[in-house]
């Protein structure tokens, strides 16, 4: 087997897992993520089979996604040596994968991601902002039965990992503040930077053309 191959193969995997996402995670979440990938790696030296076998499996683990994380683990290994990945970059894929979220960043002691991760994580970054970010947002937030807005409940000004993976009392337009906007100065390669540029003047439009909305000034 050779690495289209390979990736193919990838592909079908991650499709049969995210097909059912209703939470903005789905499958065209996944192809948005590798295409980016693809794009972003032009410009670096990155393993592309690494690069993009991450991309493809980034969220099929995701402890809020699956019911039962080990399990989903231990079915991506023996997945990853049925189609001949070689054993280190097995562990690299895995260790892409399991350290790449933007909770991950919250910690004290963030991990630093090699170039792959880098990649993979600016691309799933770039898929949170910009006009597809709004939707996304507004996705999930519906999915979650998070109110729309509420002036009266305030943007948390910074959170650790734990109060990010249980928010309470969140609002769509409170997830902007708190870590969309944010995400510009997090990304790793100029790449991306140069692309966010553009996402988060429209993110920054979007939210000003709201509150006048909001307060019927338009
Ligand atoms: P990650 O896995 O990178 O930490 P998430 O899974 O938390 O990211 O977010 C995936 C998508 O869902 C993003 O587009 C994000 O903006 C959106 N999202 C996450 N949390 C919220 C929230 N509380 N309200 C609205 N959208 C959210
Ligand atoms: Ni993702």
């Amino acid at each position: 087997m050779n690495n289209e191959q390979r990736l193919e193969k990838i592909a079908q995997y991650s499709h049969a897992h995210m097909t059912q996402d209703r939470t903005g995670h789905g499958y065209d979440h996944i192809r948005r993520v590798v295409a980016m990938a693809r794009k972003l790696s032009a410009k670096e030296s990155a393993d592309l089979l690494v690069t993009l076998a991450s991309a493809y499996l980034h969220d099929v683990i995701d402890d809020k996604l699956v019911d039962d994380p080990q399990t989903a683990l231990d079915g991506l290994k023996s997945f990853l040596i049925e189609v001949e990945v070689s054993a280190q970059q097995i562990e690299q894929i895995l260790f892409i994968i399991q350290n790449m979220s933007f909770a991950h960043t919250l910690d004290n002691k963030p991990v630093q991601l090699p170039l792959e991760g880098q990649i993979v994580q600016d691309s799933d970054w770039l898929d949170a902002i910009g006009a597809i970010g709004v939707t996304r947002a507004v996705y999930f937030g519906g999915h979650h039965s998070e109110k729309i807005y509420d002036p009266r409940i305030k943007p948390r000004e910074s959170m650790t990992k734990e109060e990010y993976r249980n928010l309470q009392n969140e609002t769509i337009i409170n997830h902007f503040y708190e870590k969309l906007l944010k995400i510009k100065d997090k990304l790793n390669t100029p790449s991306a930077k140069k692309i966010a540029e553009n996402r988060q003047r429209f993110m920054l439009d979007f939210l000003t053309e709201f509150q006048a909305e909001w307060d019927a000034k338009k």
